[in-house]
């Protein structure tokens, strides 16, 4: 019931035959940091999928109470708790997706690199365990700062002998639901036919909404993409603020962050017509991780999408230029961080 839900059109080339999802689909999703602000509506939306046949939640705690509560959706997966770094290995055994998004969230006045200190831990632990449970999974990271523990995630799969680039994903999903959102209401389109994609990082000016590349193709003033570009990458900050002091975007995080599960699951599913945007290991610029629309598939990222990059306008183009130091310090701060540890 979901599929359509987060299927924009845009997302499909229109002249291929329509992928059907196989009755038999059953695969295993495990979310840890379960029972926080994104984890429980992002537990619930990924329990809605007919896709998935076992979700399994890990926290530090509380997660006992949204797992007995899920379980009683009469949708198809089977829901498991697991509380604690006793139960992370079990947590993990046979999953397909791991998303993670746990870890603090930002107050106001703070950036995502304010988030560092803590995060970096929790998302290093994390992953080991996923390096020695389920290496073969899609590992989707959520903690921010998502332009660091996306490169700590990629040195810890490194130093356990098991990095597989193409199935290592920041979620930067958001930053594309935003885009599409504030475009429509801007341009009065319909929000199913927009899609915008964004590239770079997810941080600041290193968030790149490329408007020029919108589908349907729209025009805008200088005026217009000065706004919009300015008003997405500081879409989370509007949130923390309104929030005041109560954390960051959650319901929005975890629609994109369901919308990205789902689009994984197709591929693995074998619907070769999945295109997201994505933090990844890049060659598209000198930068070795970069967001940018990838086409994904069983293996996961079956190609990096380079046409976006090309035929920039020249407001893309010095943006692009002017995000790479940052991207690049904030790279290599994760970097740094995961080699320096014992
Ligand atoms: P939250 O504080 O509501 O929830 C975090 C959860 O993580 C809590 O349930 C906590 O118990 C759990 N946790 C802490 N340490 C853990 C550990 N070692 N193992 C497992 N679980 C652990 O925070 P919220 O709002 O859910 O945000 C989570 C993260 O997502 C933050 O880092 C935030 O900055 C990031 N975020 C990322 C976005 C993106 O676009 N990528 C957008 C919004 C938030």
């Amino acid at each position: 019931a979901l599929q359509g839900s987060f299927a924009s059109k845009a997302h499909r080339s229109s002249q291929r035959p329509q992928y059907h999802l196989n009755p038999q689909a059953s695969y295993k999703v495990a979310i840890l940091g379960a029972a926080g602000g994104i984890g429980q509506p992002l537990a619930l939306l990924i329990k809605m999928s007919p896709l998935v046949s076992a979700l399994h939640l890990y926290d530090i705690a509380n997660v006992k109470g949204v797992a007995a509560d899920l379980s009683h959706c009469n949708t198809p997966s089977q829901v498991l708790d697991f509380t604690g770094a006793s139960e992370l290995a079990d947590s993990l055994k046979g999953v397909n997706v791991v998303v993670i998004p746990a870890g603090v969230p930002r107050k106001p006045g703070m950036t995502r690199d304010d988030l560092f200190n803590i995060n970096a831990n929790i998302v290093k632990t994390l992953v080991e365990a996923v390096a020695d449970n389920c290496p073969d999974a899609f590992i989707h990271i959520i903690s921010n700062p998502v332009n660091s523990t996306v490169p700590i995630a990629a040195e810890v799969l490194k130093q356990k002998g098991v990095y597989n680039p193409k199935k290592l994903f920041g979620v930067s999903t958001l930053d594309v639901v935003r885009a599409n959102t504030f475009v429509a209401q801007k341009k009065n389109l319909k929000l199913i036919d927009v899609d915008v994609p964004v590239v770079g990082g997810h941080a600041g000016i290193t968030i790149l909404p490329l408007l020029s590349k919108t589908k349907p193709s729209v025009s805008f003033s200088d005026e217009e993409v000065q706004e919009l570009t300015v008003r997405i990458q500081n879409a989370g900050t509007e949130v923390v603020e309104a929030k005041a002091g109560a954390g960051s975007a959650t319901l929005s995080m975890a629609y994109a962050a369901a919308r990205f599960v789902e689009t994984s699951l197709r591929a693995l599913d074998g619907d070769d017509d999945v295109y997201e945007c994505t933090f990844v290991q890049s060659d598209l610029t000198e930068l070795p991780f970069f967001a940018s629309r990838v086409k994904l598939g069983r293996n996961g990222v079956e190609a990096l999408i380079s046409s976006d990059l090309q035929g920039l306008t020249e407001y893309e183009q010095k943006a692009l230029e002017a995000l790479k130091p940052e991207l690049k310090a904030s790279i290599e701060k994760g970097i740094a961080f995961a080699q320096k540890q014992p």
